[in-house]
């Protein structure tokens, strides 16, 4: 019990003589355990002032949490602050006495669910004023698994003493909006349903403490589309639309979504206008005009839907991003009439904040701005914010309107002919996939680089078939995989490599739940034969599709059970380490990835790769045949006198976790160069002459060293003189220092992560870590796995790698990220057949996550930019 029981505390007396209502004061008194439990008690009770609701409120600061870990259980409106008894020091004594086990069911019930215990905060004033405690503010709101249900069927949180507190009470709602429901489950919130509860908490919060407009939760890539459409609505002549929100956030999905309603045309090619800079968009509006009855039916239709009329439409709709001009934004200001464009037209912009200032100055008729928060996995979600900059105009009548009864049904008359994409945007339970998930059957396909692989794997984790269709052999010759090459090879593969996996599997596509494929990031020309082919799979069969992203799914092969002996939970620090991605990721859940380090040139796979190739390996990927130099016998002995002469990158970056690796590589080769001097070995280093006469094998398998000795994958026959032997043993030498110096510089920046993850978990509340996953495919190294487990060892933690021969590229890893997200509703229907190949969308970057600040200095900065 609180020891501020029986006094009040110095600010209620404040309060009081202030003039600020006590509890003694308020007329009719509610009884608090109303109050606190019902939120029409909460909300009728601010509009008419008789809740001292200023003592329950926080600052909406504390919804960065709530981003974080959304509050999935509870009920009323409340900042709950733990330990309770600040929040009670606050309350009138006999209040406080009354709330107190209620607030500590509630904390905990929070708490279980959030797995957050809380924040450091600095304490301004009180008892402890200038000293750090640690606070949990939470906003305990309504919950319920089923969306569709009314308020008052919401549920309590289900404690027994909670219940039985409720019943003696027997509490009715003074309001006269019929009495409280006992909870008849103590089903919790899903992790699905959780995007969506956050916006309609923020939705039912009054606009002063979460904003003005509309807030929206989008679980796909595809409803962002679908967002833009509904968003359309609200164009007027001179609408100026701000789309803001970080790279991969789902602007463009918005505008395209936007565009095609405008242009009736569901189908329509809007590519993002980030390399044009501008796209303008002209509506042919022959159709209306011979069908003006139709167009009354549908303006109609409009005005039902809408609370705020749309008024006539514009004649044009710009669509613009200034992000690639970085400076030199200015150059905008020549693009279009932006005096008429932002009187008379639409302008859709990216990246407003760096449109130029001139432009952004121009008086604007009307504004609406779109906020879309997250980053990351697209399909994992977003909260997208919309609001007007002019209360009074139509479209701020609308999203109120939205706000208070949700989005209304799409109302876009598409072109006759065309497909209808979609009703509405509202978040929809009834797309969970039937059945147990474990009796799930998915197949997953790959292609973004150069193996061409499907898999069918169960719901259990249980692999029915597997098949990869390697381009070993292929692009060595050209030193390097050739995209055209790569496509034109998937292409070939794609098909006997898709049925004779469903054949080896026993099952026909029909039999499927759903398909999964790979769609970024990767190689364009690649990644567009896989997705291809699982839409039209998907489409003949109408089954569900699942876009995943290629190193997520590197990651998740670590989740898999049957698999791996100890499956990855959440939250993990991953290194994600393939030949396109060098990363450290704190992850606390699929599509929820933090990315707190990259590489800022070569990753380590690509660096493998090139020295592999200057040791004269021609094969490709040459990383493994590297590790097989490596641990050639006297490898060691050898290697450590070239310690001097290959040493560890970044030396004066005392604090981020990134990477570069081109450095040691330009070390190796200059050592490789000195030491063919030195044995007076003539003509071009091995790498050059191996490719030249297109020798060598490749490592058909892409199972890692197993099968590589070191001679296969390479150019060369065996060594003739004492100085080319000598030079074996020299390479050797080179492979094992160049490797020793990668796994000690993966292993210190790794350290350095999950070092900043234990202060994030101390000083933010943050759950701790439970393990280091190590996956992608130079996670099959040897060398590495031991230096990360070793190091997480260190940290108290278990080291997590997927089985070596599942940690290169697979089909297995891309129909289990699928089965992941099936869980989680994130998937779209399938196209209709004769629209897939307008519906191919590859993401060839595609970011994973946010990026942490901390990881940012100025050379960092430039090259993200570079890579955006
Ligand atoms: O994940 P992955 O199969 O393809 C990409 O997504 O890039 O990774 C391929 C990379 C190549 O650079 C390859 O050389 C490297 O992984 N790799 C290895 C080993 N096995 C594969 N690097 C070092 N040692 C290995 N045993
Ligand atoms: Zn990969």
């Amino acid at each position: 019990m609180s020891s501020e029981q029986g006094r009040p505390n110095k600010k209620a007396r404040k309060a009081e003589k202030k003039g600020g209502r006590s509890m003694e004061e308020v007329e009719p008194r509610l009884p608090c355990t109303a109050t606190k439990y019902d939120q029409h008690n909460i909300f009728a009770g601010m509009q008419h002032n008789t809740v001292p609701c200023e003592k329950l409120w926080d600052r909406p600061a504390s919804f960065a949490i709530l981003d974080h870990k959304p509050a999935a259980r509870g009920h009323s409106i409340l900042v709950v602050k733990a330990p309770a008894a600040t929040l009670l020091d606050d309350l009138p004594p006999e209040v406080a006495a009354h709330i107190l086990p209620d607030l500590q069911i509630l904390v905990r019930a929070v708490q279980a669910a959030t797995s957050c215990s809380g924040i450091t905060v600095q304490q301004n004033n009180g008892s402890v004023a200038g000293q750090t405690v640690r606070q949990l503010h939470f906003h305990v709101i309504p919950c319920y698994s089923n969306p569709d249900a009314t308020p008052s069927q919401h549920h309590p949180p289900t404690s027994n003493a909670h219940q039985q507190q409720q019943q003696q009470q027997s509490l009715s709602d003074p309001q006269g909006q019929g009495s409280l429901q006992l909870p008849e489950s103590t089903a919790v919130c899903e992790e699905a349903e959780q995007g969506q509860l956050l916006a309609d908490i923020r939705n039912r919060l009054p606009p002063s403490y979460s904003g003005e407009g509309c807030h929206v939760w989008v679980p796909s890539a595809e409803k962002m589309e679908q967002l833009g459409m509904h968003l359309q609505a609200l164009l007027q002549p001179g609408t100026v639309v701000l789309l803001s929100g970080q790279l991969g956030s789902g602007k463009t999905s918005i505008a395209r979504g936007c565009i095609r309603a405008w242009c009736r045309d569901p189908h329509m090619h809007v590519p993002s206008p980030s390399f044009l800079l501008n796209l303008t968009y002209q509506q042919d509006r022959g159709y209306e005009q011979q069908n003006v009855e139709q167009q009354q039916q549908q303006q109609q239709s409009h005005h039902q839907a809408q609370s705020g009329s749309p008024g006539p439409q514009p004649a044009a709709v710009h669509h613009m991003d200034p992000f690639r001009l970085g400076t030199k934004a200015d150059k905008m200001a020549g693009l279009v009439d932006f005096d008429t464009a932002f009187q008379r037209e639409v302008c859709i912009i990216e990246w407003a904040d760096r449109m130029p200032k001139s432009v952004m100055d121009l008086p604007r008729k009307e504004t609406l701005e779109v906020s879309i928060s997250g980053v990351g996995a697209q399909a994992a979600g977003r909260h997208v914010w919309i609001r007007s900059a002019s209360p009074e105009s139509p479209a701020a009548t609308a999203l109120r309107a939205w706000r208070s009864q949700g989005l209304p049904p799409l109302s876009v008359s598409w072109l006759p002919g065309q497909a209808n994409p979609g009703q509405s945007l509202l978040f929809d339970p009834s797309q969970r996939i039937a059945g147990p998930p474990d009796s799930w059957v998915v197949l997953g396909i790959e292609s973004s680089c150069d193996d061409t692989a499907a898999a069918v794997i169960r719901g259990d984790g249980t692999v029915l078939a597997h098949k990869i269709a390697s381009q070993a052999g292929l692009h060595e010759q050209y030193g390097g995989v050739k995209p055209d090459v790569a496509r034109d090879a998937h292409a070939a593969a794609i098909c006997s490599t898709v049925d004779g996996c469903l054949q080896d599997a026993g099952i026909s596509a029909a039999d499927l739940t759903a398909v999964a494929v790979t769609v970024g990031p990767g190689l364009s020309l690649c990644l567009q034969v896989g997705v291809k082919q699982a839409l039209t799979l998907a489409a003949t069969h109408n089954k569900p599709i699942v876009p995943v992203h290629h190193m997520e799914a590197h990651a998740l092969m670590a989740r898999m059970p049957k698999i791996n002996q100890q499956p990855l939970q959440f939250p993990a620090l991953l290194m994600l380490v393939s030949g396109g991605h060098n990363m450290l990721v704190r992850t606390d859940g699929v599509g929820k990835h933090h990315i707190l380090g990259t590489t800022l040139d070569d990753s380590v796979g690509e660096a493998f790769d090139k020295v592999a190739r200057l040791l004269g390996v021609v094969a490709i990927p040459g990383g493994p045949h590297l590790e097989a130099l490596a641990s050639r016998e006297g490898a060691s002995t050898k290697g450590a006198a070239y310690k001097q002469r290959i040493t560890l990158p970044l030396r004066k970056d005392r604090d981020s976790c990134n990477y570069s690796f081109s450095g040691i590589k330009t070390q190796a080769g200059m050592v490789v160069d000195a030491e063919r001097l030195r044995l007076g070995l003539q003509g071009p280093p091995a790498g050059v002459a191996a490719a030249a006469a297109g020798m060598g094998e490749g490592a058909a398998d892409g199972q890692g060293p197993e099968g590589c000795d070191g001679v296969q994958g390479q150019g060369q026959g065996a060594p003739q003189t004492e100085a080319e032997e000598e030079f074996e043993r020299c390479k050797a030498g080179i492979a094992w220092i160049f490797q020793d110096t990668c796994v000690r510089f993966l292993v210190e920046r790794a350290e350095r992560a999950l070092q900043r993850c234990k202060e994030d978990a101390q000083q933010l509340g943050q759950p701790p870590l439970t393990c280091l996953v190590v996956a992608g495919g130079v996670a099959a190294n040897k060398a590495v796995r031991q230096g990360l487990t070793d190091l997480a060892a260190k940290f108290g933690l278990p080291c997590i790698c997927p089985p070596v021969k599942y940690c290169t590229d697979n089909g297995i890893m891309v129909a289990w990220t699928g089965v992941e997200r099936l869980r989680l509703g994130l998937h779209r229907p399938p196209p209709p057949l004769d629209m897939v190949d307008k519906t191919v969308e590859v993401l060839p970057r595609w970011p994973l996550g946010t990026i942490d600040a901390r990881g940012l200095n100025k050379q960092s900065e430039k090259f993200l930019k570079l890579v955006q």
